[in-house]
């Protein structure tokens, strides 16, 4: 999960890291508040919205007293920065920007470690740098085991290189956004700008951080972060059934058991798709796992015949310690549960394979469900599943 930069502000706030007071308003006249209640003289109206480029598209402007911030909210909330809608906007106290600086500390897969980034070139141009001088940002690998310790902390800042003077404030700092990273289960910490200001202090004027969904378990407080209104609705009710769904593009809907089937019947079908016309492609990724309970099953079909764009639906499933008579008894009872349910039925393919196969056929041919068709090659099931979907 990505938060917006006042919930990073505040984790930050909640480590010790510096930051300046920051109040969030949904409205000019809050915002307005925002700012009579911080009471400097400069404030910073900022977007929140999860994607980056704020300021270069409007979403960050220097505000001069109350009125000034109402005005400047004004014209922010409602903007459309790259698809987000801005809903909300964090009133910052202004800074005193004397240099502006970059740190990210981010999850390296390839390399099973951590790592850091760094340099004394930060702000909203670091993107170009990265591509047209590579070298000024520096790239210092993070044991895991160890994190950001003086040690390391100090190998970055040198390796970035700050002046002598202000190493050792830097390096302070940068332990701190360790402990965010390692306490919250981040996979990415990203402060751009760190900045020095006029009196030398250094401060985090800008947070960007993911934290593992899978760390969830662990962080009772992480819930709250979760904004319900902008996710996905058909992703929100996967998630709230524990399903493994990410919603994609295509009309084809998906369900599988096993997540590298599931990848696979995703590239079969984009390729069955491309003989049709529309070229339909997949609408999901379900991976209804090992188990393929009728609950499970139902849960899954109901999500995706929910999502409108689906024309057509591919039930993939290879019976290994599930075998295919339970799962077709589980597709039979997950028609009866969404018969109930007054939900719509598509066209369903069906390719059962693996364990228990032949006893797993009959027992959906016996039912005779309505709109569903078994095919038992996957190659054959996901041609007919994108020919229903292109002539629906
Ligand atoms: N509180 C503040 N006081 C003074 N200047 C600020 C403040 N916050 C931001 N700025 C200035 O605005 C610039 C852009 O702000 P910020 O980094 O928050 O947005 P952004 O980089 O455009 O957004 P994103 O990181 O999403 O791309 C900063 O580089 C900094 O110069
Ligand atoms: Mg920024």
């Amino acid at each position: 999960m990505d938060l917006y930069e006042y919930q990073a502000r505040d984790m930050f706030e909640s480590h010790g890291v510096p930051v300046l007071r920051g109040v969030t308003a949904t409205t000019p006249d809050e915002a307005q508040a925002a700012a009579e209640q911080l009471g400097t003289p400069v404030v910073v109206v900022k977007a929140q919205v999860k994607t980056g480029g704020r300021g270069k598209a409007g979403g960050v402007k220097v505000a001069k007293g109350a009125d000034d911030a109402r005005a400047k909210a004004e014209e922010i909330l409602g903007l459309d920065i790259k698809g987000h809608v801005v809903k909300k906007v964090m009133i910052a106290e202004g800074a005193d920007i004397a240099e502006e600086y970059y740190f990210s500390l981010l999850l390296d897969r390839a390399e099973r470690r951590y790592l850091a980034m760094c340099s004394v070139e930060g702000g909203m141009d670091i993107e170009t740098l990265a591509v047209e001088r590579p070298e000024a940002l520096a790239k210092v690998p993070v044991d895991p085991n160890v994190g950001i310790d003086q040690a390391k902390a100090d190998e970055i800042v040198a390796t970035a290189g700050f002046a002598e003077a202000d190493r050792a404030a830097i390096a302070d700092v940068l332990q701190k956004l360790w402990v965010v990273y390692r306490d919250e289960d981040a996979t990415l910490v990203e402060v751009n700008p760190l900045v020095k200001t006029g009196d030398g202090s250094i401060l985090a004027l800008d947070g960007k951080v993911t934290l593992d969904d899978n760390a969830d378990f662990r962080h009772e407080a992480h819930a709250a972060l979760v904004d319900a209104a902008a996710a996905d609705p058909l992703e929100a009710k996967a998630k709230e059934k524990g399903l493994n769904y990410v919603k994609l593009d295509g009309s084809v809907g998906i369900i599988g058991n096993g997540a590298g089937l599931v990848m696979s019947t995703l590239d079969v079908v984009a390729y069955a798709g491309e003989e049709f016309p529309g070229q339909p492609k997949p609408a999901n990724f379900l991976d209804i796992g090992g188990g393929a309970s009728a609950e499970v099953m139902a849960a899954g079909l109901d999500v995706i015949l929910g999502d409108e764009q689906v024309k057509s639906v591919f039930v993939n499933v290879f019976g290994g310690i599930t075998a295919c008579d339970a799962v077709a008894n589980g597709i039979v009872q997950a028609f009866d549960l969404l018969k109930q349910s007054g939900a719509p039925i598509k066209p369903l393919v069906v390719r059962l394979d693996g364990n228990n196969a032949e006893q797993g056929r009959q027992i959906l041919a016996e039912a005779n469900l309505d709109k569903l068709e078994q095919v038992d090659t996957m190659d054959g099931a996901a041609r007919r599943v994108a020919e229903l979907a292109a002539s629906n």
